[in-house]
């Protein structure tokens, strides 16, 4: 399916994310994306699915998912993970910021390593609430601001200059919790961690990992 619009095409990072998120997985993301998807239940949209990661891992109580890709080799590589699902998983063109769905069509939200690589946040939020239902859940996987000023300091140094090209437009300094807040989303459940847990310390390396509520 095309949508003359909402394609926003990276084909170079498009083509490094598929192998490289496959090496994450191995190395520990594919159990956080399990642990992610788990309090799911009913209809579910997936913002920015990339190559389909999740698909695989939905819980069978999960009625279906609206899986939403603006970039067309990522979405290409999620519609043939998509056969592969578990639970009914459509994949369809469309951004963030203009989800093609009805206000509050679905009952659970997905956010998993994208709202870094979102051009309007505040925007895509907005967007995520109109087409929750009232009292949905949202549940995310971000890599976030940095808990000390060194880090945050390099943080902005990525973020101003090679980060956001060789990462598909990520800036490491977005701060998840906060933005989710701002939005008026509630935060129910929340877990800091690192990712990749290893002895040097990354940019990307903070994450949050929580579920959060849509205000009734
Ligand atoms: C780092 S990848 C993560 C992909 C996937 N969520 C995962 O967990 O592997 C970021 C994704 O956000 C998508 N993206 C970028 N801008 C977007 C937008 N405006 N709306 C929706 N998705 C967007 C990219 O195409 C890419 O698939």
């Amino acid at each position: 399916m095309t949508a003359p619009g909402t394609d926003r095409p990276r084909p170079v990072f498009a083509r490094c994310y598929a192998r490289i998120s496959e090496g994450m997985d191995a190395e520990g993301l594919g159990a956080l994306r399990t642990e992610l998807l788990s309090p799911l239940s009913g209809r579910v949209v997936e913002v920015g699915c990339g190559n389909g990661r999740n698909l695989a891992r939905y819980p069978p109580v999960v009625t279906g998912v609206t899986a939403v890709e603006p970039e067309p080799h990522l979405r290409r590589l999620a519609t043939r993970a998509a056969a592969g699902a578990p639970v009914p998983v459509t994949v369809v063109p469309g951004t963030a910021e203009a989800l093609p769905l009805p206000d509050g069509g679905v009952d659970a939200a997905v956010l998993c390593l994208v709202l870094c690589s979102l051009p309007d946040r505040p925007a895509a939020l907005a967007e995520l609430r109109r087409v929750l239902r009232p009292g949905g859940t949202l549940v995310f996987l971000e890599h976030t601001l940095g808990r000390t000023r060194r880090l945050r300091a390099v943080q902005r140094v990525a973020d101003a200059t090679l980060w956001p090209l060789l990462a598909g437009g990520c800036h490491t300094t977005t701060d998840a919790v906060g933005l989710l807040q701002e939005a008026g989303f509630r935060i129910t459940a929340l877990r800091r961690l690192r990712f990749p847990d290893t002895r040097v310390t990354l940019p990307a390396t903070p994450h949050v990992l929580g579920t959060a509520v849509s205000p009734a």
